[in-house]
């Protein structure tokens, strides 16, 4: 699996060299150069852990949540002030973990970033269903939050318990989000769980929208090896003809794809903290991607909060990518939202991107993985499916091992990937 990975790295950076993350940091980030910036936030505590989750989090309790959002607003302020003026940027995510166990301090973080950033398109959050009422609601609207994203997973009770969660109050969900309205109002899915048929998951996405949902995620089960989970992938046949069946489910009652995974049923419903050019990630485990540069927060709460305490940035490990490591990043995460726009690539590096990768362009045009019209290359149904299923080797070969390494070891000296 990792061979295909590596080959394919080698193949697209040109030269045999890994991606090599250090324990180092820049104190002070170049994001002042960047364009089309996002920013993330991440707060990772849950009420309850679910054995399948691979995402950094820790079981929720008041006084930790607080000391850790103390610590979060020192390194807004750290990073923050580093520029002179507010700084344009698209938009703003919390994820988790559960942001919404935090609903009363969203309004501060909110209001800590807004001293730096002027943020041009809304501010998403992610809930568990238990967390969708009207009083947490309310709050999240007050504070300025224009985006929600629900972890439904299933509404079929046999897959609730295959994944160890419970039973959702779809008629106290529906009356909750009819009383506060929200510009996207998304739901999560996972898909290719043992013994999940189409009309299963075409049950589950016609629910979402009946409860007043304008926008699904639908999330291919992936099994990390760090995780305890007793449930498998799906085989690969299988999972394509699912992938297939819904795809074209959603397509034909006129719902539009706006990424590899997400559908929504009015324009304007969007919901993804992935296809930006670069990001500021704030909060333990949060990324940042910059013009040259890939860093990752420490993982560990306590660790995070005491390189806080000492004025330094959490930062346990940053990548200084070759020209053509960055052209990769950009093109494996540009491409999903299912388009490539090569005026856009040129933008990015002042190159263009037939000059750079024409070969691959042929060759993907060949296979019928996408097709070209005025120099937009939109992936195909067929390019979809290898997409997905390429980013299944990526994040097992990559993800997995990265985040398996971080969970266990706050600042570890090297990682080749
Ligand atoms: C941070 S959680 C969402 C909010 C909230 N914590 C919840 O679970 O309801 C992010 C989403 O990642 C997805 N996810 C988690 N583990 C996954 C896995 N092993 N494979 C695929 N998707 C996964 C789930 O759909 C989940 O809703
Ligand atoms: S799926 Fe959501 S609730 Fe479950 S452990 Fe992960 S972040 Fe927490």
């Amino acid at each position: 699996m990792s061979a295909i990975t590596s080959l394919t790295r080698m193949w697209l950076t040109r030269a045999v060299r890994p991606f090599t993350f250090k324990n180092e940091y820049d104190q002070n980030l170049p994001f002042a150069e960047c364009d089309n910036l996002g920013l993330y936030v991440h707060i990772p505590f849950c009420k309850s852990i679910c054995n399948f989750c691979p995402y950094c989090k820790v079981l929720y309790s008041q006084e930790k949540c607080n000391r850790y959002i103390d610590a979060l607003l020192r390194e807004i302020h750290m990073v923050g002030s580093q520029y002179h003026g507010k700084k344009k940027v698209t938009s703003l995510y919390f994820g988790g973990g559960t942001p919404a166990l935090a609903a009363n301090r969203i309004k501060e973080i909110i209001g800590a970033l807004n001293k730096y950033f002027i943020i041009t398109e809304g501010v998403g959050l992610e809930l568990h269903p238990d967390n969708v009422t009207v009083d947490v609601l309310r709050t999240l609207k007050d504070a300025g939050v224009t985006k929600i994203s629900i972890g439904i997973q299933s509404f079929r009770e046999k897959h609730q318990s295959i994944l160890g969660r419970k039973k959702i109050d779809a008629d106290a969900m529906m009356s909750a989000l009819a009383a506060v309205p929200f510009e996207t109002v998304s739901m999560d899915f996972i898909f290719a769980l043992p013994g999940q048929t189409y009309e299963d998951l075409k049950a589950d996405i016609d629910e979402a929208f009946s409860l007043g949902a304008n926008h699904v995620a639908i999330y291919p089960f992936i099994d990390f090896t760090f995780t305890e989970s007793p449930v498998s992938a799906m085989p690969k046949k299988e999972k394509r003809e699912l992938l297939d069946a819904i795809t074209q489910y959603c397509l034909g009652k006129g719902y539009v794809r706006d990424s590899i995974w997400t559908f929504s049923s009015v324009a304007g419903a969007k919901y993804s903290s992935m296809t930006r050019d670069n990001f500021l990630g704030f909060g333990c485990s949060a990324t940042t991607l910059l013009k040259e540069q890939f860093k990752v927060n420490t993982f560990d709460i306590d660790s995070y909060c005491a390189r806080i305490a000492e004025g330094k940035l959490p930062t346990s490990l940053t990548i200084r990518f070759t020209k053509r490591q960055r052209m990769v990043y950009w093109l494996f995460w540009t491409a999903y939202s299912t388009k490539v726009n090569a005026a856009d690539f040129k933008k990015f590096f002042g190159v263009p991107l037939k000059s750079m990768y024409g070969f691959e362009l042929w060759l993907a045009g060949r296979l019928g993985f996408v097709k070209e019209q005025n120099g937009v290359y939109e992936m195909t149904l067929k390019g979809a499916f290898y997409y997905h299923y390429y980013e299944d080797f990526y994040t097992l070969s990559y993800i997995d091992k990265m985040w398996g390494i971080m969970r266990k070891e706050a600042f570890p000296q090297r990682i080749e990937l």
